[in-house]
C-alpha cells in the first residue's frame, strides 16, 4: 500500500476516506483533520487557555500532543482514582501522565481523590453502592473535580480525549433508550451555563479510535494500553463491539450514524426543552447545582460520613 500522497510505504489506510497514508502524511493528515473540527464546532480559539483531561490513555495524551504542536495554550489536568492499590491501574497511568508531560516541559496538574476528600473511588463506592459498578460515580467525582481545578485556574474550556467510537457507542445507548435529554446535550462542544461550569470540548470526535491509536504509536507516545479494570463487561464495551460489526459490513458506518446525528440535531431535532433548568450554588462547595441543597458531588460525601 502507498501513501497518496509523496508514493512511500503507507502505515494507514483509512478506508471511509480512501485515504492511505505514510507515517509523516498521516501525522500531518491527523493535526490537520483536528484543528478543522476545532475549527468547524467552535471549539476555541487561540487566546484560550484550555486544560485537557489526562487519563494516561492513547487518545487524551494524543490531544494533549496535537493541541501543543498546534501552538494552543494548554495545561494538563490527572484525576487521580486510587484504582487498584498503590501499583495497579491508577498509579500505572498517573505515570505515564506525568512522563509525558516531563519529558515535553508541559504543565501537569494532578488530583488525587483520596489525599484531596479521605476515599478512593473504589473505597467511596463501597461505602456509598455496596455491589454496584463505581463508574458512574467515578464520572461524577470526575467532572467535578475537572471543573473545581477550571474553575480555579482560570481556564476557558476542558477538552477531552473522547473519540469517534466513544460517541457513537454512547449515541446508540441513547438512542436505544430515546433518551432526549442526553440526546440534546451530546456534542462536540458543550458551552459553559456557569461561571464555575467550564465549556467542555472534544476535538477527536471525529477521529476513529484506531486513527488515534495509530497517531499515538506513529509519534511513540508512551500510553498506558490497559482499559480501567471496572470497565471490563460494561454496556459502552458491548455497543463498541456492535458498532465494530457494523463498521466491518458497511464502512463509515460510525462516523455517519455520528455526523448524521449532528446535522438532524442542527435541523431541530432533539431541541433542548424551552425552560432552561435553574441552578442554585452548592450550599457545600459552591458549584451550580439543580438540587436545593447540595450537588450531587458533596451529597456523596455527606452521606459517607452519616454512615461512617
Ligand atoms: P474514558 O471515560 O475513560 O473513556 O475517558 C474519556 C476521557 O476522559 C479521556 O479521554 C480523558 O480526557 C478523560 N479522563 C478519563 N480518565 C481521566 C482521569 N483519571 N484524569 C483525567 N482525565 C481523565
Ligand atoms: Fe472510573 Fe473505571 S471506574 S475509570
Ligand atoms: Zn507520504
Ligand atoms: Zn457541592
Amino acid at each position: 500500500m502507498k501513501c497518496r500522497k509523496c508514493g512511500g510505504v503507507a502505515v494507514i489506510n483509512m478506508r471511509h476516506h480512501r485515504l492511505a497514508l505514510c507515517a509523516d502524511h498521516f501525522v500531518e493528515w491527523f493535526i490537520s483533520y483536528t484543528q478543522r473540527a476545532i475549527e468547524r464546532y467552535r471549539m476555541f480559539g487561540s487566546d484560550d487557555q484550555l486544560l485537557v483531561a489526562v487519563s494516561g490513555g492513547k487518545d487524551s495524551l494524543a490531544l494533549w500532543d496535537v493541541l501543543s504542536r498546534l501552538g494552543y495554550r494548554v495545561d494538563g489536568m490527572y484525576v487521580g482514582l486510587g484504582i487498584d492499590g498503590d501499583d495497579g491501574y491508577s498509579a500505572a497511568s498517573q505515570a505515564k501522565a506525568e512522563a509525558f508531560a516531563e519529558a515535553r516541559g508541559l504543565t501537569l496538574h494532578v488530583v488525587d481523590v483520596k489525599q484531596t476528600y479521605g476515599e478512593s473511588i473504589p473505597e467511596l463506592a463501597q461505602m456509598t453502592r455496596r455491589g454496584r459498578k463505581p463508574c458512574a460515580l467515578c464520572g461524577l467525582v470526575k467532572r467535578h473535580i475537572m471543573n473545581r481545578v477550571a474553575y480555579e485556574g482560570g481556564y476557558d474550556a476542558i477538552a477531552t480525549g473522547h473519540n469517534l467510537d466513544d460517541e457513537a457507542a454512547v449515541l446508540m445507548q441513547n438512542t436505544l433508550r430515546w433518551q432526549t435529554g442526553y440526546l440534546a446535550r451530546q456534542a462536540p462542544v458543550l458551552p459553559s451555563t456557569h461561571p464555575r461550569l467550564a465549556r467542555k470540548v472534544k476535538p477527536f470526535v471525529r477521529l476513529y479510535e484506531r486513527e488515534t491509536a495509530a497517531y499515538a504509536i506513529v509519534r511513540g507516545i508512551d500510553y498506558i494500553y490497559d482499559e480501567c479494570p471496572h470497565a471490563v463487561g460494561s454496556t459502552t464495551i458491548f455497543y463498541k463491539g456492535l458498532l465494530n460489526q457494523l463498521e466491518s459490513r458497511s464502512l463509515g458506518a460510525k462516523l455517519s450514524f455520528y455526523l448524521s446525528f449532528l446535522q438532524a440535531k442542527r435541523e431541530g431535532l432533539f431541541s433542548e426543552p424551552g425552560e432552561a433548568l435553574e441552578l442554585n450554588d452548592c450550599q457545600r462547595c459552591g458549584q451550580p447545582t439543580t438540587a436545593p441543597e447540595l450537588c450531587a458531588f458533596c451529597r456523596l460525601w455527606v452521606r459517607r460520613i452519616d454512615k461512617g
